[in-house]
Order: C-alpha cells, then structure tokens, then sequence
C-alpha cells in the first residue's frame, strides 16, 4: 500500500497531476479541496455565515461526504460543476480555518486511506493528514502563472472574468490559507518541493511517477 500526499497553493495544478499520477498507477485520487468546497457550498445554500461556529456544528453532523467514480457526493447528490466557482472558492477557504470542519474532514480523509493506496491533494496532507505517507510532494507556481491557468479554465467553460480579478482571489485565498492558525499550508519538511511555473503537465506527471517508481 503506498499514500502519496501532494500540498501546494491554489491552482498550481495539484489536481490536474494527481488524477493523472492516479490513473498511471492505478491507485484512488482523493481531492481533499472538493471537501471543503461541498461544505462551503452547504453552508451558503443554507445561509450558515462562518461566525457561526454552533450552527455549522449542527450543520456538519447531517453532512456526508463522497466520492465515487470521480464524482463529489454532497448528501448523495452529485455538486461536480457547483463547486468549481469562484465564490464557492472562497467560501471553502474561509471555512477552511474552523476547527470543526477540519476535525470533520481530516478524519474522514484518514478513513478513507486507511485500506487502500492513494494519493490525496490539498493544503495539510504531508503536514497532518497523512504524516507517515511514503511521498509527498509540494507543488508551487507564480501567483500569476496560476492566475492565468485559472482565468484560462473559466473563459474556456464561458465565465466573463476579469485576468486582474482572478489574480487577486488567487493572492487573497493564498493569504487565507498560509496564515489560519490550524493546519496552514506549508511545505512539510520531507517533501519535494515541484516549482511547475514553466512545466507542462506530462513533464510533473512523469516527474513525480518516476520519483515512486524509483522508491
Ligand atoms: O484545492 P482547492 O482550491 O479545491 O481547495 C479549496 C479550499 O479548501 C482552499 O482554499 C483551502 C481549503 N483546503 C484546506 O484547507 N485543506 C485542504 N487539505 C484542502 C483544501
């Protein structure tokens, strides 16, 4: 069984390289982020604001959360598309930093790659999720460099965003999620450190497939 953990910021391609990484090895991709964004979204549907600590308790305790077949389940209802905005963006990074949803979804994450091999991306994997994992690596790019690929992705799915606007949620979320007092992202001290700013995603790809098949 092998855990593979991949850290880094927003849009620095975790997500793209790991399904990829995933599929050449046969093992499950677990996107740690489309968790925190189903809660954001929850949270928002039900207008639940995120000083509201009691209220998201009682909220988190009828939540469940899911994977199958590359789908995010929310209460057994696929959220795929609803989660990839923007907003919700921001709303999984401000509830990011609640003590109880941490608590909520860093156990369901060590659930889920406690019986099979995985490689599980996001913010704390190396640092608190999966400590003990045998790789882990941290993915970095410029903050403009990921602005671009980001505002690319949501012009190509027919979003009007602005390229200046998408910068500074990019710079605001990384604000957000370097300096929580929970779990913030940094780079855990025994993982590869990936700078992929002027790397296309075959060559991440085989980087890292090449660092675990080395062993
Ligand atoms: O990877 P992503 O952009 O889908 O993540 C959305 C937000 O969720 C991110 O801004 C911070 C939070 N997150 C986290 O705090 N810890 C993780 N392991 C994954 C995501």
């Amino acid at each position: 069984m092998i855990r593979i953990a991949i850290d880094g910021p927003g849009g620095a391609g975790k997500s793209t390289i790991a399904k990829a990484v995933a599929k050449e090895l046969g093992i499950d991709y677990i996107d740690t982020g489309a968790m925190y964004r189903a809660v954001g979204y929850k949270m928002k549907k039900e207008g639940i604001s995120v000083d509201d600590e009691k209220r998201v308790g009682a909220m988190l305790e009828h939540t469940e959360i899911d994977f199958s077949g590359g789908d995010t389940l929310l209460d057994g209802t696929v959220v795929n598309e609803e989660i990839r905005t923007p907003e919700i963006a921001a709303a999984a990074s401000a509830c990011a930093a609640l003590p109880a949803v941490r608590s909520k979804l860093v156990d369901l994450q060590r659930r889920m790659a406690q019986t099979k091999s995985v490689i599980m991306d996001g913010r704390d994997i190396g640092t608190n999720v999966l400590t003990d994992a045998e790789f882990k690596f941290y993915m970095t790019a410029s903050a403009e460099e990921r602005a671009k690929r980001r505002f690319d992705e949501l012009i190509a799915k027919g979003d009007s965003v602005r390229y200046e606007d998408v910068l500074k949620d990019i710079e605001e979320r990384d604000r957000n999620d370097m300096t929580r007092k929970l779990n913030p992202l940094r780079k855990a001290e025994d993982a590869i450190e990936l700078d992929t700013t002027s790397m296309s995603i075959s060559e991440v790809t085989d980087r890292i497939v090449s660092e675990i098949k080395r062993g």
